[in-house]
């Protein structure tokens, strides 16, 4: 159906995502253009900008879960690099640099106790080097994939294998947009609409963006460089950051709602919103998810939002065993 302006009527799905606390968020080594470890980082104002998307997530009606932060592990805020969860399948990340190599086990551990929520099964430790959501873009069907910097083409066969799904591999060659989601966004996973920064890829995958994606919105330099295509959209809602002008304007245009978020210290380690965001898509026919249960923020320094209302169904008792057994996780707002 279109509307009056001649696009489709923009709908946001609910979404449950996986973040983590940049507790220990520091730009402590260099692996990408961005990171200056001599530069200044202004760490409560991280936390203050974290929260702030956890919060435009949570008031849209998302629901975040959050995973413990780890002394030592600096870039464990990026938790769109851990796994990638599609239909309730999930494959750990197997990081390209050793500063990080410690946090897909971590990620491993939180979906194999957590995979009930959203009808996984046990997941085995990925063989290839992949980056999970930093190089993977989910759509209705296909997955776009990026290699080049990061994630290997085995790991696109390794993650077409897991799910079934065709995947859709795509160089990349500028180093300063090192992810594919630094290149590319995902704004209607069900019409498979996105937007890129074509000089991000090779001369080929450009030719096949532009063939597949006939009416992607084509973003600028000065987008992709504000990170304005490290976006999450539900559909509907575009969390981007106020720097990316143009998009944004395109995105209103097309009858997306933008909703700016400002993350500027931790795009001062490499990464945006869509970084921050690991989005946990559930088996098909699975009724645990995108839910309304808060969980509490494991660490105290960051500040709490408001508890949001309960919307699982009560006899759910997947959720109920779940959420006793796990501490951090808090069912809220279940008697109003
Ligand atoms: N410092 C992190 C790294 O270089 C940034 C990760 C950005 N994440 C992303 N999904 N693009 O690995």
């Amino acid at each position: 159906m279109l509307n009056h302006a001649g696009h489709p009527v923009r709908r946001a799905k609910l979404r449950h995502y996986l973040m983590c606390p940049p507790t220990y968020f520091d730009v402590a080594y260099s692996i990408n253009p961005w990171m200056d470890p001599s530069g200044h980082m202004d760490h409560a104002l991280a936390v203050r900008q974290w929260s702030g998307l956890v919060d435009a997530y949570r008031s849209t009606g998302h629901r975040v879960d959050l995973l413990e932060p780890l002394p030592g592990l600096p870039d464990m805020v990026f938790a769109a690099n851990g796994a990638t969860v599609v239909d309730g399948r999930t494959l750990p990340a197997k990081f390209a640099n050793p500063e990080r190599e410690a946090e897909a086990a971590i990620h491993a551990a939180w979906h194999q106790r957590n995979g009930i929520l959203y009808g996984g099964g046990a997941a085995q430790p990925a063989v290839a080097v992949n980056e999970a959501e930093g190089d993977f873009a989910v759509l209705s069907r296909s997955i776009l994939a990026g290699y080049g910097f990061r994630t290997t083409p085995e790991a696109h066969r390794e993650l077409a294998t897991l799910t079934g799904r065709e995947v859709i591999s795509l160089e990349l060659v500028d180093p300063r947009l090192f992810h594919l989601d630094l290149a590319l966004a995902v704004l209607d996973d069900e019409r498979d609409h996105i937007a890129y920064y074509p000089d991000a890829f090779s001369k080929g995958s450009r030719r096949l963006l532009a063939g597949l994606f006939p009416d992607a919105l084509i973003a600028s330099e000065l987008d992709a460089y504000a990170f304005g295509l490290n976006t999450v959209s539900d559909g509907l809602h575009v969390f981007i950051p106020a720097g990316a002008r143009q998009l944004r304007e395109g995105l209103a245009a097309a009858g997306y709602w933008p909703i700016s978020v400002d993350l500027s210290e931790l795009i001062k380690g490499g990464g945006g919103v869509k970084c921050c965001t690991q989005e946990i898509r559930p088996a098909r026919n699975t009724r645990a998810t995108s839910v309304g249960l808060a969980p509490l923020l494991p660490d105290e320094r960051v500040e709490r939002p408001a508890p949001f209302r309960l919307r699982a169904s009560e006899e759910d008792s997947s959720f109920q065993r779940d959420v006793r057994e796990e501490h951090h996780i808090r069912r809220a707002g279940a008697s109003s």
